[in-house]
């Protein structure tokens, strides 16, 4: 290994991905890539603790897998995986679980609020969840793992598991810390944009999937709620309208201000129209990728296996020592 720090993260296969898992997490990965060793995973364990259609998880698993390549990230340079196929993390997950308290695991806010809106499977991995993330991080050495606000709690039980695993066993796990990276903004829905952006939406104008085509995009921008003036500027109370300058803003690299000042005394109609010429241009390039690996599915292959191999063979040496520690005999 090099003297980079190391990285990790991931996203589960439950669902697509919206413009606002480009602009705030696989847009920034791919930055990291070379000044950290990365390690990016996806997470279709996870994903089950939600009933899933057994051919649309093998499709949105792809899916995803794909995405963070189009979006620029190295496999060769990188370690990109899923994680089913590195058998150390239900491994790991089960030892975990055993140092983890039922206390600490229903305080997690994630857990209350799904356990609260799927009534009829509140299933024992729901409540687990966290232990495997944990898996997830600590089997690599991980110094920093880039994750949003919604996660932060669960990096937390991560890093109070491990420490509790060292006080009884000495050092084995490093102790990661959130990776806080230049603050993007938080994109919100386009029909309700007092609402984070989400591809549960139930309204399909509310976000732009990663996959839409051009006119989708533009369709969908053109509809977005703003507000009954007609200033194009950020204030408080125009929800609307802060959120397009965000996302014009984001896709850009223009600051706030320069777009404020470029749109002055322009219509929204206009506006919108921009800031969804803007979103396809940065996604032409992704689109693009994507198209050209789901035509090259032998590569997608070789990367994922080859990221596999990366993976499991670190994720090993962590199980190795923490089964030696905890006293149990080695088969080999
Ligand atoms: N729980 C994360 C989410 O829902 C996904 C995830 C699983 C993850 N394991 C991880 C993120 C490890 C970072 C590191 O977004």
């Amino acid at each position: 290994m090099n003297d980079k720090q190391n990285i990790f993260s991931g996203i589960q296969s439950s669902g697509f991905l919206t413009l606002g898992n480009y602009l705030g997490a696989l847009r920034n990965w791919a930055k990291l890539q070379h000044d950290y060793n990365c390690i990016f995973c996806v997470v279709d364990m996870h994903s089950i603790t939600v009933r899933q259609n057994p051919a649309a998880l093998r499709q949105r698993t792809l899916e995803i897998l794909k995405l963070y390549m189009a979006s620029g990230i190295d496999g060769d340079e990188n370690t990109i995986f899923i994680q089913s196929h590195v058998s150390a993390h239900a491994e790991l997950a089960w030892v975990l679980g055993c140092y983890s308290y039922m206390g600490e695991l229903s305080r997690m806010t994630q857990f209350k609020e799904k356990s609260g809106n799927q009534h009829e499977n509140i299933n024992s991995g729901l409540f687990t969840y966290p232990i495997l993330m944990a898996s997830d991080i600590l089997l690599y050495n991980t110094d920093l793992v880039p994750v949003g606000g919604d996660q932060k709690q669960h990096l937390e039980i991560t890093r109070d598991i491990a420490q509790r695993f060292n006080s009884i066993y000495g050092n084995v796990f490093k102790i990661p810390a959130p990776y806080i990276g230049k603050v993007g903004a938080r994109i919100m829905s386009l029909s309700d944009p007092t609402k984070k952006m989400s591809k549960s939406d139930e309204n399909v104008n509310g976000y732009i999937a990663l996959l839409d085509d051009a006119d989708t995009v533009m369709r969908k921008f053109k509809r977005a709620v703003t507000d009954s003036e007609n200033e194009i500027v950020f204030r408080e109370g125009k929800d609307g309208i802060n959120n397009l300058l965000n996302i014009y803003s984001a896709v850009t690299d223009e600051t706030i201000k320069q777009t404020e000042q470029k749109f002055e005394g322009k219509g929204y109609g206009e506006f919108k129209t921009a800031v969804g010429e803007a979103v396809v241009e940065c996604l032409r390039p992704v689109w693009a990728k994507y198209r050209e690996l789901s035509e090259n599915i032998d590569y997608v292959e070789e990367v994922y296996k080859q990221g596999a191999e990366k993976a499991s063979h670190l994720a090993e040496r962590t199980l190795k020592k923490v089964y030696k520690k905890i006293g149990f005999i080695p088969a080999r």
